[in-house]
Parts: C-alpha cells; structure tokens; sequence
C-alpha cells in the first residue's frame, strides 16, 4: 500500500466560508502555519448567498425621530430577538466590534453600497429599532467572500480545495487533527494539526425546504459531537419568513426592510394584526408564523403562499437596490417584481444552535474551536436577527483566530502516526462502504429524512408529533446501515459524499429533536402547540447536547444575562 498523504500545519480551519476565510487571514498574519480545507471551492461556500447585509451601528441614517444608533441599542435588539436566550456578554462583544469590522472589511476591498452623502449605507431590517444593515446592493455576502478570498490568496494560505473532512484524530481528550477525502481522487489525507478550527457553516438541509445550499449538512457538529465536544440549543431552527415559492430561494428580508409589504388573498397588510408595531419588519419568527397562519386559516395563494409586494418602490429604486431578487425572480418563477408581486412562503434558513462554544470559540474538546454557524456562543439565542449572521462570521472569525495565536505556543506538535492510523481507518471504512451490495437505495432514506424533519420539527412543534418523529429518524437510520451505493468508483465519486453526509446528518436531525423534545415552552423560533408560552423559570437556559456510547443526551446550562433583563415581548 502507498503512503499516506500527511500535511502538517500548526492550525487547520475546516471550512472556506467567511469564517473560515477572516481566520485564516488573522492566523496567517501571524506567522503561523495554517491551511484551509473546504469541500467547496470557497466561493461555493454557503456565505455567499447571503443577501440583506451587516448590522453595525454605524448611525449613517438616522432612527424615529432623528435618533442615533449605538452598540447597545444593537445588542438591545439582539437580545429582544434572541428572546433572551442570547449570552448578553457574547453579544456585546460583537455589537462593540461591529462598526469597526464594516470599515476593516472596506479597507481589505469591500465595496459597500453608498448614500448620496457618500456614507456607507443601511437599510432597516427585522426587529432593529434602527436602519442598522449595510449592504453591497442584496448581494452582500458575495462581496465580502470575493473580499476575503482575495486576502487569503494574497497571503499565499493553502487551500485544499474540495476536501471533505472524515473525521477528527483524537488523544488523550485532545483534538489533533483530521483527516479528510480529496474528492476528485478519492485520496483519503491526514492533517496532523495542533488546532482545528472548525467552520463548516449550519444544517439547514436536513430539512426539505431550506434556503441554505446543499452542502449545508452539519458536517462540523457531528464530527464534534462524535468526538467529544457537546452542541448547544439544537432545537432553535430559523425558518426565513420569504422563500421562492416551490424554489426555497431567498428573497432577501432586504425587499421588506425597503418597504416592501406582506399580502394575503384579500390584499391585506396582515401583518398589522400579528406585529401592530413592527409590521412587516418584526422579527423573523414572528413572521414565518404569521405566514403560516394565514395560509392556515386558507388566506393564501395557490401553492402554499402569501405575496410579498415591492411593486410601489418603483422600478429605479428595485434595480439599484434590489436587482439581486428582482432577477431570481424573473430567473426562477417568470415573475419581474417591478410589475408583479412575488409569491413566498417560509423555508428553512439558519441553525441557531451549534457546536458549543465560548467568546474564545474554545469548545468542550481541548484543541477544537469552532466559530460562524457551524458554532453557538450563543449570539443568537432562541432567534437571529437578520444581518446579525455576517457580522458573527468576520468578528468571531478573528475573535477565536486571536485565541487560537494566543494558545497555540503551548501546545505539542501533533504525532504524524496518529494521522497515518486515522488514514488507514477511513480507507478500510470507505472500501467497506463501497463494497456493500444489495439493500437499500440512498436518496429515499435521505429524502424521508427531510420529509420527516419538516413534517415534525417545523415551525409549529407538539410533542406526540416529535417523538413521532425522532422515531422515524432512528428507524430511517437503522435502514441507513442497508444503504448500498451503486456508484463505486473512487474518482469523484459525488455519490459516496452524499452517503457521508447523510451520515452527519442523522446526528444532528436527532440533536435537533431530543433539544426540541426536553424544551417544553415556546420561545423564539421553537414554537410549540402544546406549550405556547415561554416560560423563564424553567427554561431560562441553553440545552446542551452530549454524546455518550453514541447516544445523545440532553443537560441544561444557565445563560449568561446582562444589561437586558427578560421581559415581555412586544412587536
Ligand atoms: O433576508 C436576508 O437577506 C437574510 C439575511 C440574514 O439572514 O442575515
């Protein structure tokens, strides 16, 4: 047998998105030996989809009544909208580092969009008492990533490029390593690494209809769960208010934050019952379920929708500020916005909870940190802010890349042969998986998967349905263990990545489903039937996820409070 393919670095960041990319560049910068593993190219990676814009309280345009914006008046949102289960120290650390992060983010080659004064834009968004957003036209996370893949080439960081990450090398409780599949050879690499830095974005597709890009699978979480580092708030799963119908498509909250309205069959703004104050621009788990609600109640469209209307912004306002979603729409559903209204429905579009993290992004497994969606700080709590996603991407991004310089001097070199044993392990898995014939196909129990998840853990959650559910996923699993691949080339072998991830995403549908389970109140985006109100004396607290024996199970830490006290909720 050959060699195994072994690259030492001092740190490996798992992951080509924003965060992954802003790490690299901080850990670079440095002087310390990193590459970046992604199973995309990383202008393929989800971040770039990303529409609306960045919150920072710049206070470029000013609020009601000509007030000024400011880091606490963010985080006071933030916390509101996370409904009070955010870490207040968490979010004060990324409302402070906002407005700072625009401008070193314009100074690295972000072209932000401009006010006629010349000042960087902001649009109002959901929930923010301000016109907070900065924004790139409604293609804002394309710009940044451009931006910060540009760096990253500049500063000659290695990128494996296609490289789907197997699994975690661990000793003695220590991350040190990884090991990962070239694609396009089949070649299984180790990584020796003193640190990882996972970054590997959310798993918005174990759910059938999601804004996120196929490759969203929870890849990271499960590696880390399995090898010892528990997730938080699993349960919190955000569902965009507007999607494509029959797409999943985004249709950036941005159209709202310009003024665009919500309309029902009879052409009511309904969203003046469900949020007097906020309309159209509450938060977005009140929208998602207004919507739902009124399609419940049969005020919606055919096929599942409401419209969203843009129409009286005019045609030069939707071309320069909006030509993003003007041409999905055109491109996906025949429709030009300028003269129709566009049919949306909510879809699945973030994953609040994550790989357990502090400020630090230092999770429970010495040598693993994690930072972006993949982690939970938790900036987010029970609900995210539209706009809030970016900015955590490029200010943890750094945050944990600093703690990462900071830890790295006094840790030891990672062993090469534990790298070349987890090598041969993961071929002798693959061969094995490969080698199987007969029993079942692949994509039903993937779809089933879906199915399951959105049927069960949606925006409306009760209890009977959920175990329902989690028995479902745990018997769709057991068929997973069946599955044979009829693909069995080694050569870009697209089939056997997908067989992989639904592997992770076995382990995350039931972290989602077990934390949902344990949760019984409503809060944020976890909406139960059967528990409808949020009830703070008992569960006022993250719900952590640990793996023992390959089983799940679910324990209650506090959330850090602060400067907000919990208190009603009024939109
Ligand atoms: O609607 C949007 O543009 C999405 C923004 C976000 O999720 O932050």
């Amino acid at each position: 047998m050959s060699q195994p393919a072994i690259h030492e670095y001092d740190a490996i960041i798992i992951g080509g998105g924003l965060t992954g990319l802003r790490a690299a560049l901080q850990i670079s910068h440095a002087g310390i030996s990193c590459a970046v593993l992604s199973k995309v190219h990383p202008l393929r990676s989800h971040s770039v989809a990303a529409q609306g814009g960045m919150n920072a309280s710049l206070g470029n345009v000013p609020g009601p009544g000509g007030a000024s914006d400011s880091w606490e008046l963010h985080a006071y949102d933030t916390v509101k909208g996370s409904d009070y289960l955010a870490d207040q120290d968490a979010v004060v650390s990324m409302c402070r580092e906002a407005a700072a992060t625009v401008f070193e983010l314009e100074h690295m080659g972000t072209v932000w969009s401009r006010l006629d004064d010349g000042k960087i834009a902001q649009r109002p968004f959901g929930g923010a008492g301000f016109p907070r957003t900065c924004y790139a036209t409604d293609r804002t996370g394309h710009n940044m990533l451009h931006t910060l893949y540009e760096q990253v080439t500049n500063a000659k960081i290695p990128v494996y490029e296609e490289f789907f990450v197997t699994s975690l090398i661990t000793v003695s409780g220590r991350c040190t390593g990884c090991t990962a599949l070239e694609i396009m050879t089949g070649t299984v690499h180790g990584f020796p690494a003193k640190v990882i830095l996972m970054a590997t974005g959310g798993f918005g597709r174990i759910f059938s209809r999601s804004t996120n890009a196929l490759i969203n699978t929870g890849d990271g979480q499960t590696l880390a769960i399995h090898a010892g580092a528990p997730l938080k708030d699993m349960e919190f799963v955000q569902f965009h208010p507007t999607t494509l119908v029959g797409t999943s498509i985004l249709i950036s909250e941005a159209a709202r934050g310009e003024g665009g309205i919500l309309l029902n069959t009879s052409g009511e703004q309904f969203m003046a019952r469900y949020a007097p104050r906020s309309l159209d621009l509450a938060p977005r788990d009140v929208v998602a379920r207004a919507i739902e609600q009124e399609i419940a109640a049969g005020r919606g469209f055919e096929g599942g929708c409401v419209h969203l209307d843009i129409r009286h912004l005019g045609a030069d306002r939707i071309r320069e500020r909006l030509p993003g979603i003007r041409q999905l729409a055109m491109d996906f559903a025949g429709i030009d916005p300028i003269t129709e209204s566009i049919p949306v429905q909510p879809g699945q579009h973030y994953s609040m909870g994550g790989i357990d993290v502090g400020i630090d992004g230092k999770s429970g497994l010495p040598g693993l940190y994690a930072a972006g969606e993949c982690a939970c700080v938790s900036v987010h709590g029970a609900n995210r802010l539209g706009g809030n996603s970016l900015l955590e991407t490029v200010v943890f991004g750094r945050l944990v890349a600093d703690a990462i310089i900071r830890d790295i001097g006094s840790i030891p070199p990672p062993a090469e042969v534990l790298a070349e044993a987890a090598v041969q392990e993961m071929n002798l898995k693959i061969i094995g998986i490969l080698g199987r014939t007969g029993g079942v196909s692949l994509f039903p129990v993937l779809e089933t998967l879906k199915e399951t998840m959105s049927a069960h853990f949606g925006i409306f959650r009760e209890g009977t349905s959920m175990e329902q559910g989690l028995v479902r996923i745990r018997e769709l699993r057991s068929q997973f263990g069946n599955v044979s691949l009829s693909d069995k080339e080694t050569l870009a072998n697209l089939t056997l990545i997908r067989y992989l991830e639904l592997e992770y995403m076995f382990t995350v549908a039931e972290a989602v489903a077990l934390g949902a389970l344990d949760r019984k109140e409503s809060r944020g985006s976890h909406t139960r039937t059967d528990y409808p109100d949020r009830d703070d004396n008992n569960f006022l607290h993250h719900s952590i996820a640990r793996m023992e024996n390959e089983q799940i199970t679910i324990l209650h830490v506090p959330v850090t409070l602060g400067m907000f006290d919990p208190q009603e909720r009024v939109y």
